[in-house]
């Protein structure tokens, strides 16, 4: 056969390259976690929640489909109703006293309130062909993330890919730790989130919202690595970008005179192994399939998108009625910074 260059192009043409990259602004902070802790209002510990607004207290599959019940969304891709959420970061001061941390969104995506970053990725974020065949989420699944209870560096490694980066500018990737940086970050702190790839292809969830999921069996989600044979569909990797503002806690007068660092979550981790994040899929019909199947890198054409004012008008009204922004001697909950030394 002989090969014209428009069929030799068709050839090397992937089947599809979409990584997904968009803006969440902030839809409330409340101390509610459906996953986790669904029915209890308010739940043990502040988070900071994203997407669409059926987010409730108790958000079962089986009662209500939120790409259905939800009438508006803070993500950019209107169709995109998944709820999104992290703990919320706060600041020791010497005193002892708690401040909580603003957020600010990330380059590119100005004029978004808060909120984080959200990628749905065929291959690594550096790969710019993106052509590996995903599966994309499907209605009533869920996964969590991470170990509220982990305190040292051994506990954290069992996850990969919850990291921090002390931000030079807005722009800096690494290097990137697990635990939280040791010195004032010039823009900031980011932390990011990897959910594990690999689905067992049966269950939407998981009494841990772990076990129906894991890491690929050898090397990693980049690399192409193999999912185990317990969970053989390969889907598309969710990952998380969240900025928390700590510049106006940058004096060093108020860090702690231990030479520690004086950042801690919402639940009283002051080491950082504690990172971890919540995830509810709702997308509508198969707008996530349809948008991981084409040619799509980053300004996907074949999703609806809304504006900045339309993202950052859609809220959910706080239910748990509490002071989470005066410097206090707690933490919402009544939690306090705990620390294991390394
Ligand atoms: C949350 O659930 C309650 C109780 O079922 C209901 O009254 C309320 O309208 C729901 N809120 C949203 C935002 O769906
Ligand atoms: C504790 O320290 C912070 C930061 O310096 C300050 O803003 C706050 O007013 C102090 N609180 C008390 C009770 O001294």
């Amino acid at each position: 056969m002989k090969c014209t260059p428009a069929v030799a192009l068709a050839l090397l043409a992937p089947a599809a390259n979409a990584l997904l990259r968009f803006p969440c602004a902030q839809l409330l902070i409340d101390r509610r976690d459906p996953l986790v802790n669904p029915g209890q209002s308010p739940s043990p510990h502040l988070h900071q929640i994203l997407g669409g607004n059926a987010f409730n207290t108790t958000m079962d599959p089986s009662v209500a489909d939120i790409s259905k019940a939800a009438t508006c969304t803070s993500c950019q891709f209107s169709e995109d109703t998944s709820n999104y959420w992290t703990a919320v970061l706060y600041f020791k001061a010497k005193n002892g006293t708690y401040k909580r941390v603003p957020q600010i969104p990330n380059s590119g995506f100005d004029g978004v309130n808060g909120g984080m970053t959200v990628y749905y990725m065929q291959d690594g974020l550096y790969n710019f062909q993106q052509t590996s065949k995903v599966t994309a989420f499907q209605p009533g699944f869920r996964m969590y993330i991470g170990d509220v209870n982990a305190r040292t560096r051994e506990q954290a490694e069992r996850f990969r890919q919850l990291t921090y980066t002390c931000l030079d500018n807005i722009n800096t990737r690494d290097p990137q730790t697990l635990d939280f940086p040791t010195v004032p970050c010039k823009a900031g702190i980011m932390t990011a989130l990897r959910f594990p790839t690999c689905w067992d292809g049966k269950n939407l969830d998981s009494p841990d919202h772990m076990a129906h999921m894991a890491y690929p069996e050898s090397g990693t989600f980049e690399s192409g690595g193999p999912c185990p044979a317990t969970h053989p569909v390969r889907m598309s990797q969710l990952f998380y970008e969240v900025i928390w503002d700590t510049t106006q806690f940058n004096n060093k007068a108020d860090w702690p005179e231990d030479g520690s660092q004086p950042f801690v979550w919402s639940f009283g981790d002051g080491t950082g192994y504690a990172n971890h994040g919540d995830y509810i899929f709702g997308w509508q019909g198969d707008a996530l399939q349809r948008a991981l199947d084409a040619p799509c890198y980053i300004n996907c054409p074949t999703l609806k998108s809304q504006d900045v004012a339309a993202m950052n008008k859609c809220t959910v009204e706080r239910e748990v009625k509490e002071d989470i922004d005066s410097w206090s001697t707690t933490l919402p909950g009544g939690h306090v910074a705990n620390y294991v030394k390394r």
